[in-house]
């Protein structure tokens, strides 16, 4: 039986709008396009928000009203918004009356819906909450976990379905809507969100915000904190603690080139200002692409500009993904894939091909270790590009598949018909359908239409659909052969078979990707003597890179190797970056399966990290509390 018939016993015939049912697809029979929302658009749709929100650190708790402006299809009786450990406390329509609602079952993942009871020409809904200290995108960070170590900070972090965690919305990528927001704060502590920004704080201690081109609600972010702001360019600023502002600016002061070069590429950047936040290293992601302002770990500032291909990442999404939205979180690699892809295109136009090229080969292995370690775990249906996550946490969806493969799969059509021709598919894609909303299938047809049987000589052949909706690495996926990557094959060779000495290894041209291609090929068979060895002639365990400094620790933890001990404790107690400590704390639990020594030192940084990285490490240590 498939999908369509199984649908087709489940509903009665009255279900059906379209006059042949055998005609439709499952997408269309179930108004719940979006798993992961309770919402139902097509009944009842919010399009606008009047945010007010008084953020209070001493009890850790956000109190608010959100004014939603709704559209109805007429007849609906309900509005469904999603929310999750949110305390309502009371919601009227735009004439100040009381409506009547009620909560769904509360799922774990999910959160509740809540139905709020309407007339069919109610176009205001107003809803007053609280947010409880637990709320799971919110992280309020202790004055210690700063920099400065005097103020607190807060900092949200939505997508994927962690926006109902502190506002009551319409949780789903294909909702979109504007907002303003009016943001009390503690003296002297600015507020920032995706949106229009102050660049100092004020006096009232109250901010004004607007967005006025619409966003998914997993676009909406807030912090709160001691920052100032340093311009970069025109458009284009960071804020950042006084103590980081000037190591920032120089850091990321190719941000203005970034987004010519991406304009160049693609067309106009559609969000006025581009600017960045640093954010206290609890930050549980390298960089999240809030509209306007992306929030960025500050883990990438090495002092040496080598990480800032993730913001070339975060910018790209200015287009693909704020733009061009994935419409579910099974669509994310339309999300992921194409920001990676664009992040290389513009690195390669700042930087030139052979760094793009040590950029794509990392991606590469970073690909066949997921692979690997997705079907080892039973899981191969994972590394098909399009997901099936119903029923999962989307966080689940978030491994290198919609990102490694959906940028080799872009790559491998590149390849196909060449760049002229694919980069002017792509500047029309993001062209046509600018703020809307694309799922795979809908895409597939643009692709079909615009670029497949546009050119009937070459592509025709290709059959892509493989990549989407088979798993693994398809045979025609590209290779870039970096040539800096030899050179570093050969000495890692020379090294590890001792026709090298230490001494003898040439350093001086490397730059951090180089050092990361040899650290992660450490064999953990190298004696421990050689790798102290190693170590006293490059200062690996005290480097100031943290992308090198976790490579090492993840190559010498299975050696056994000591002197990293200190550094690795206290880099996992200080930084809370789910990709750095997913890998430590698993080689931490290979090397020791009891798991005593991950536990020990899970438990003092625990209190520390964001929830979305404490849900994957209590995983992978076994965390009971
Ligand atoms: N949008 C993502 C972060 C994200 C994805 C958060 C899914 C929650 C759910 C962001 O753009 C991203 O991909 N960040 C990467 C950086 C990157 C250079 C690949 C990260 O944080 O590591
Ligand atoms: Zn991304």
């Amino acid at each position: 039986m498939n999908k369509t018939s199984i649908l087709f016993t489940a509903l009665t015939a009255t279900q059906f709008a379209c006059s042949d049912p055998a005609e439709e697809t499952v997408e269309d029979l179930d108004p719940r396009i979006d798993k992961h929302s309770y919402s139902i658009p097509t009944e009842a749709v919010c399009t606008h928000l009047d945010l007010d929100l008084d953020v209070n650190f001493n009890n850790q708790v956000l109190t608010g009203t959100a004014h939603w402006s709704i559209e109805t299809n007429g007849a609906a009786d309900s509005i469904i918004f999603d929310i999750n450990d949110l305390n309502i406390t009371g919601i009227t329509n735009g004439n100040e009356e009381k409506l009547k609602y009620r909560l769904g079952d509360h799922d774990p993942v999910m959160g509740q819906a809540l139905v709020v009871y309407i007339a069919p020409n109610t176009e205001k809904v107003s809803i007053a909450y609280t947010t409880p200290p637990s709320a799971k995108a919110l992280q309020w960070t202790k004055p210690e976990q700063t920099l400065g170590k005097i103020h607190p900070f807060l900092y949200t972090q939505s997508q994927a379905i962690l926006a109902r965690t502190w506002i009551p919305c319409q949780d789903s990528p294909g909702i979109r809507f504007t907002y303003n927001a009016q943001v009390t704060t503690p003296e002297g502590l600015m507020a920032l969100m995706s949106a229009t920004n102050p660049t100092a704080p004020n006096a009232e201690n109250s901010y004004a915000f607007e967005m006025n081109q619409p966003v998914p609600a997993y676009l909406m972010a807030l912090t709160v904190g001691d920052v100032v702001f340093e311009p970069i360019g025109e458009r284009t600023g960071v804020y950042a603690e006084p103590g980081m502002i000037e190591k920032a600016a120089y850091e990321f002061a190719n941000m203005d080139s970034m987004l010519v070069a991406a304009e160049a590429l693609y067309g106009p950047y559609a969000w006025e200002r581009y600017d960045l936040i640093v954010l206290p290293p609890s930050f549980p992601f390298g960089g999240m692409e809030n509209p306007r302002l992306t929030f960025a770990t500050p883990t990438i500032i090495a002092g040496d500009r080598s990480l800032t291909s993730l913001v070339a990442h975060e910018l790209a999404h200015s287009w693909s993904g704020n733009l061009v939205t994935n419409a579910t979180w099974d669509d994310f690699w339309l999300n992921e894939g194409f920001t990676v892809y664009f992040e290389r295109r513009i690195m390669e136009a700042l930087y030139g091909e052979s760094y793009m090229a040590m950029l794509a080969e990392l991606g590469y292995q970073d690909l066949e270790a997921d692979v690997h370690q997705l079907t080892e775990m039973d899981q191969r249906a994972d590394t098909k590009l399009k997901l099936n996550l119903e029923g999962r946490d989307p966080d689940d969806g978030m491994t290198d598949i919609a990102y490694e493969k959906g940028a080799y799969f872009l790559s491998m059509l590149e390849e196909k018909v060449g760049r002229e021709r694919f980069d002017a598919f792509i500047k029309q894609y993001f062209e046509e359908n600018a703020f809307k909303t694309m799922t795979t299938e809908k895409f597939i047809t643009y692709l079909d239409s615009n670029l497949i049987y546009a050119d009937s000589t070459k592509m025709v052949q290709t059959n892509y659909k493989e990549w989407i909706y088979e798993p693994g690495i398809p045979a025609n996926c590209p290779k870039f052969n970096s040539d800096r990557f030899s050179k570093v094959n050969s000495t890692l060779i020379a090294w590890s078979d001792g026709t090298f000495e230490v001494d003898e290894i040439n350093t001086d041209d490397w730059s951090t990707h180089e050092w990361l291609h040899f650290i992660r090929q450490i064999s953990d068979t190298v004696p421990v003597a050689r790798i102290a060895e190693f170590d006293q002639a490059f200062g690996l365990s005290t480097s100031g890179n943290s992308e090198i400094l976790a490579a090492w620790f993840e190559s010498t933890i299975p050696i056994g190797y000591e002197t990293i001990n200190a550094p690795l404790e206290n880099f996992l107690t200080s930084v809370g970056r789910r990709k750095f400590l997913t890998p430590l704390y698993k080689a931490l639990i290979e090397a020791d399966p009891s798991g005593e020594r991950a536990r020990a030192i899970y438990a003092k940084a625990r209190p520390g990290y964001h929830s979305v990285a404490v849900q994957s490490i209590d995983v992978i240590t076994d965390w009971k509390e």
